[in-house]
């Protein structure tokens, strides 16, 4: 089967909306600070869509300990929540400003982003920028399960097609092919009919414990082919036996296993433990995570996980292992942990609206297949 790829001019062309009137003036902030008895001088600052990091040098190395004391004055000054955060350099602090009018990033502004499009892999999404105004890049081969995770509202639909159709606009269904299960019946329904699809999307919990059986019998037989041809994984395979990459997508995970916990969770761990070599890829969302939703086994094999806005410490705790989730600012701000990287992004998605999911749907369900 030969297959084309979508162009970005498929995109409303939406446009960064920032709040650029109330972005501070950082020297006037280190006077600020300079006058409470804080000595010190602004260096630089980095503006994030949803938060604005200033840096500052002491005066007076010191006083280091101290900055915490200056926090709530510098907020009601600002009248904006503020934040130390992390510097590790001596003699210098940072302080996270969370931004009141959010900048909005849309999908088409991270696909046309020249740093993305210089990574050639097609099985990269573009998430959105971290606060380094970096875009957030995530090969799925490598993640290789990703667990994303908040209250309700965060943004984890958002982030799941923002995800999705960034590979939809480079992978085609002989590199990439997609399983769904979406039992809200509604987040996943425009990708009903999509040539990547393996099955249609699951509907309900039964429907949903079968396409996790399957896709455990598809991981074995895989197993089998990759111990005939003597390779450890599928990309290691001939041209002429190369299988494509398969994404489970699950919207709410404590559907299934709130009703097939039992059945459920040996399989997903089975398929988190040995999907990758497979080419067996999970991302799985929860509003819900707790252990009895995220248990200790599957977390423990989700080594990728996208933190949004939590209810509680607890569910921070549960995502990311400490606190700090449920001081996000909701809307699409994330903690992103990855295998690779030590230390965590703070991100902010980018959103990708109805209009756009259905252009890119409708594109290729009439126009990716030539043959
Ligand atoms: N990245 C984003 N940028 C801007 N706005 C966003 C973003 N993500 C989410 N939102 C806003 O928040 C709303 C809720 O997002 P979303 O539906 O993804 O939440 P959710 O976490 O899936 O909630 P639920 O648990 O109820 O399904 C969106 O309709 C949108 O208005
Ligand atoms: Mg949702």
């Amino acid at each position: 089967m030969f297959y084309n790829l979508p162009s970005s001019k498929i995109l409303s062309s939406g446009s960064a909306t920032g709040a650029s009137s109330r972005i501070f003036k950082g020297e006037g902030i280190a006077a600020a600070l300079s006058a409470y008895g804080l000595h010190c001088e602004f260096v630089c600052a980095d503006a994030a869509p949803q938060v604005i990091t200033y840096h500052f040098d002491l005066s007076d190395p010191m006083q280091r300990n101290s900055v915490k004391r200056y926090i709530k004055p510098v907020s009601a000054m600002l009248r904006c929540k503020v934040a130390e955060v992390d510097s590790n350099k001596n003699a210098h602090f940072a302080l996270e400003v969370t931004r009141q009018e959010r900048q909005f990033v849309p999908f088409s502004d991270v696909l046309r982003n020249k740093e993305y499009n210089d990574v050639q892999n097609p099985l990269s999404a573009c998430l959105g920028y971290d606060t380094a105004s970096k875009p957030v890049i995530l090969d799925i081969t490598k993640a290789p399960h990703i667990l994303i995770a908040g209250e309700t509202g965060g943004g984890k639909s958002v982030c799941l097609n923002t995800l999705l159709n960034s590979l939809l606009f480079r992978a085609t269904p002989n590199r990439l092919r997609l399983l769904m299960v979406d039992t809200k019946r509604v987040e996943l329904s425009a990708y009903e009919g999509l040539p990547h699809l393996l099955a249609p999307i699951a509907k309900d919990g039964q429907q949903a414990l079968q396409v996790v059986k399957n896709l455990n019998t598809l991981m074995r037989s895989r197993y089998e082919k990759l111990n005939a041809e003597a390779v450890s994984n599928i990309e290691q395979l001939p041209p002429d036996k190369a299988l494509p990459h398969i994404c489970l997508i699950i919207d709410e995970l404590a559907d299934l296993m709130l009703m097939c916990k039992d059945e459920a969770e040996p399989l997903l761990v089975s398929i988190a433990q040995l999907g990758r070599a497979a080419g067996i890829h999970l991302i799985l969302a929860t509003q819900r995570p707790t252990v009895n939703v995220v248990t200790g086994l599957l977390k423990a094999n989700l080594p990728c996980r996208i933190a949004l806005q939590t209810a509680s410490i607890r569910d921070s705790m549960t995502i990311l292992d400490h606190k700090g989730a449920e001081r996000l600012t909701g809307r699409g701000d994330a903690w992103l942990k990855t295998p690779d990287k030590v230390e965590e992004r703070r991100i902010q998605i980018a959103f990708i609206d109805r209009e756009d999911i259905n252009a890119v749907c409708g594109w290729w369900r009439n126009n990716g297949i030539t043959e």
